[in-house]
C-alpha cells in the first residue's frame, strides 16, 4: 500500500524552502560574474525581460505541475509528465532530465559550497591574512583546492575536510525529511541569510575610496557600472543567452527541484502568490544584495577596467580572490570576511538540499521505499560521484558538469514542461489549474505568454545555441587538448547515469503495471 507523502508545515517555510533553493551562489557569485562581463548595465535589460517572460511563467508552471503531481503520488518529473500526457509512453523518459539534472548540479555544487564554508574558517582564523596581493590570494585558492602544492597547502586533506563536513549537513537535513529538515533549516537559515547580506553590503556601500588620486572609482559609479543601461546590448545574442541562462540558475527553474518542493503542498494550496513571494525574495537576494557587493567593491578598489577583467576571471576568482583581498583592506576583515563566506555557505546549504531531494522523492514515490532507506543509497551515490569533481578539478570536470547539468538540461526540460502544460495539457485547464486555490489573479497577459511567448523564447534559445555551439561543444573545440580524457570520461559517466535513471524509471513502471496478488 501506498505510504502518506510528507507534507510543509507552514506556508512561510514553503516560501522560504523555494526561496533558499533559488537564492544560492548564483546570486551572489554567477549573477555579478554575468553582469560584470556581459558589460555592467547592458546585462539588466535582457535579464529583466527574461525574468518576466521566462522566470515568473516557469514558477508558476513548476508550482503547478508539482502540486498536480502531488496529487497523484508524484514528487518528480517522470511520475508528473506520465500524469499529464499519459497516452505518450516516452514523456516519463523525458522527465527523468528531472532528476538527472540536479543530481548533475549537487555533484560539483556541494564542493564549491564547502569551500564557502572553508574560507569562512580561514576568514575567523585569519588564515589567509599573510596573502595580501592578487597572485598570494590565488596560490591560497590553488593550494587549497589541489591544484598546487604550495606554502600555504600541501595536499588536499583541508579541502576535504570541509567537503565531508559540508556533505554530511546536507545528508542530515534530508534525513529529517520536508518538515523536520528542509523547513527547519530554511526557517533559520534565510533570515540570517538575509542579516549576514545586509551586514556586507552595507559595509561595502560605505566603504570611501582608498585611492583619492582616482576619486571616480567610487561606490557611486560601481553601481551605476551595473544599472545604467545600455540599449544596444539588446542586439547581442550573446548577453540575451546569459542574461536567460542566469534566470534559469538563480531562480532554480528548468531543473525539476521546484516541482519536487511543490509536490508536498495539498490541492487547495495557493500557488501563485507564494510562486511570487518566492521570486521577489530570490531578485532581491540577487539584484539588491547581490548587486550591491563584490561589482561595488571590486569596482572602488580595481576601476571598471579592472572589474571586468576580474569577472573575465570567473566567480571563483570573484569570490575567493578578490574578495578576501578587499576585505583584509579593510577594519574589522576577519568579521566582514567570514560573514561574507557564511552567507555564500548558508545560500549553498539551502539550494544543495533542493538538488538532492528529487532523487530522494523520486525513489519513496516511485519504488516506496523509505525515507531513511532513500537518503542512505543517494548518500552513497552522491559521495562516489563527487569525486571526480574533487580529484580533477583542474581538468576540467566542474566546467563539463556545469554545463549539462546547470545549462543545457535546464533549458531543454522547461522547454519540455512548458510545451507539455500549455499544449499537451491545455493552456485553458493549466490556467484553471495554476489558479486553483490562488490568493492573487494572473494577470490575463500571462495566459498568452504561456501559451506562445515562453515556448516560442524557449525554442529559440535552443535554437541559437544550436546553431552556434553544438559542434564545437561536441567536438571539445573549446577544451585544451590535455583535458579531454577527462572531459570525454566525464560525458560517458552522465550518459551511464542517464541510462541507469531511465532503467529504473522503467522498472518501477513495470511493477506499478503488475497486478497485485490476492
Ligand atoms: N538557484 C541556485 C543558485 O542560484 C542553484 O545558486
Amino acid at each position: 500500500m501506498a505510504k502518506t507523502r510528507q507534507a510543509w508545515g507552514t506556508r512561510f517555510g514553503v516560501i522560504m524552502a523555494v526561496a533558499g533553493s533559488a537564492i544560492g551562489l548564483g546570486n551572489f557569485l554567477r549573477f555579478p560574474v554575468q553582469a560584470a562581463s556581459n558589460g555592467g548595465g547592458a546585462f539588466m535589460i535582457p535579464y529583466f525581460i527574461s525574468l518576466f517572460l521566462l522566470g515568473i511563467p516557469l514558477m508558476w508552471i513548476e508550482w503547478t505541475l508539482g502540486r498536480y503531481g502531488g496529487g497523484f503520488g508524484h514528487g518528480t518529473a517522470p511520475g508528473i509528465f506520465h500524469t499529464m500526457w499519459e497516452k505518450n509512453r516516452f514523456i516519463k523518459y523525458f522527465g527523468v532530465i528531472g532528476i538527472f539534472g540536479p543530481l548533475v548540479i549537487l555533484i560539483y555544487y556541494t564542493y564549491i559550497e564547502s569551500w564557502t564554508l572553508a574560507y569562512s574558517w580561514f576568514a575567523i582564523t585569519g588564515k589567509y591574512a599573510s596573502a595580501a596581493t592578487e597572485s598570494s590570494m590565488k596560490s591560497f585558492l590553488s593550494g587549497f583546492q589541489g591544484l598546487e602544492k604550495n606554502s600555504y597547502f600541501s595536499n588536499l586533506i583541508p579541502a576535504y575536510t570541509f567537503f565531508v563536513i559540508t556533505f554530511l549537513a546536507n545528508m542530515a537535513v534530508i534525513y529529517y525529511g520536508i518538515k523536520g529538515g528542509i523547513e527547519k533549516l530554511c526557517k533559520i537559515a534565510m533570515p540570517l541569510l538575509f542579516i549576514c547580506g545586509i551586514i556586507v553590503m552595507a559595509r561595502v556601500l560605505t566603504l570611501g575610496t582608498p585611492d583619492p588620486a582616482r576619486s571616480s572609482w567610487n561606490t557611486v559609479n560601481g553601481l551605476g557600472f551595473l544599472w545604467n543601461p545600455d540599449f544596444s546590448a539588446l542586439k547581442s545574442a550573446k548577453v540575451w543567452l546569459a542574461a536567460a541562462g542566469q534566470i534559469f540558475f538563480t531562480l532554480s527553474v528548468g531543473i525539476g527541484v521546484i516541482l519536487t518542493y511543490a509536490s508536498y503542498l495539498s490541492k487547495g494550496d495557493d500557488v501563485v502568490l507564494s510562486g511570487l513571494s518566492a521570486v521577489s525574495t530570490n531578485e532581491f537576494a540577487e539584484v539588491i544584495i547581490g548587486g550591491s557587493i563584490v561589482i561595488p567593491a571590486a569596482f572602488i578598489f580595481f576601476g571598471p577596467a579592472g572589474t571586468e577583467a576580474i569577472a573575465k576571471g570567473g566567480a571563483f576568482n570573484l569570490g575567493f580572490v578578490t574578495m578576501p583581498l578587499i576585505f583584509g583592506k579593510v577594519l574589522h576583515g576577519a568579521f566582514f570576511g567570514s560573514t561574507w563566506f557564511l552567507l555564500l555557505f548558508l545560500a549553498g546549504i539551502t539550494s544543495s538540499v533542493s538538488l538532492a531531494q528529487p532523487a530522494v522523492a523520486f525513489m519513496e514515490d516511485e519504488f516506496n521505499i523509505s525515507r531513511k532507506k532513500a537518503v542512505s543509497i543517494l548518500g552513497a551515490a552522491f559521495f562516489v560521484l563527487c569525486q571526480p569533481a574533487i580529484f580533477f578539478l583542474g581538468k576540467g570536470v566542474v566546467n563539463e558538469l556545469d554545463f549539462w547539468g546547470g545549462t543545457f538540461c535546464l533549458v531543454l526540460f522547461a522547454t519540455v514542461e512548458t510545451i507539455i502544460f500549455a499544449w499537451v495539457f491545455g493552456v485553458e485547464r493549466a490556467w484553471k489549474e495554476i489558479h486553483h486555490g490562488a490568493d492573487m489573479a494572473i494577470p490575463k497577459i500571462y495566459k498568452f505568454i504561456i501559451k506562445y511567448v515562453t515556448p516560442l523564447f524557449l525554442l529559440l534559445i535552443l535554437g541559437a545555441w544550436a546553431y552556434q555551439e553544438w559542434w564545437s561543444t561536441i567536438l571539445m573545440k573549446n577544451v585544451p587538448v590535455s583535458d579531454r580524457p577527462f572531459v570525454l570520461g566525464t560525458r560517458f559517466a552522465l550518459i551511464a547515469l542517464f541510462i541507469i535513471l531511465s532503467i529504473l524509471v522503467k522498472v518501477a513502471w513495470r511493477k506499478k503495471r503488475r497486478p497485485v496478488k490476492a
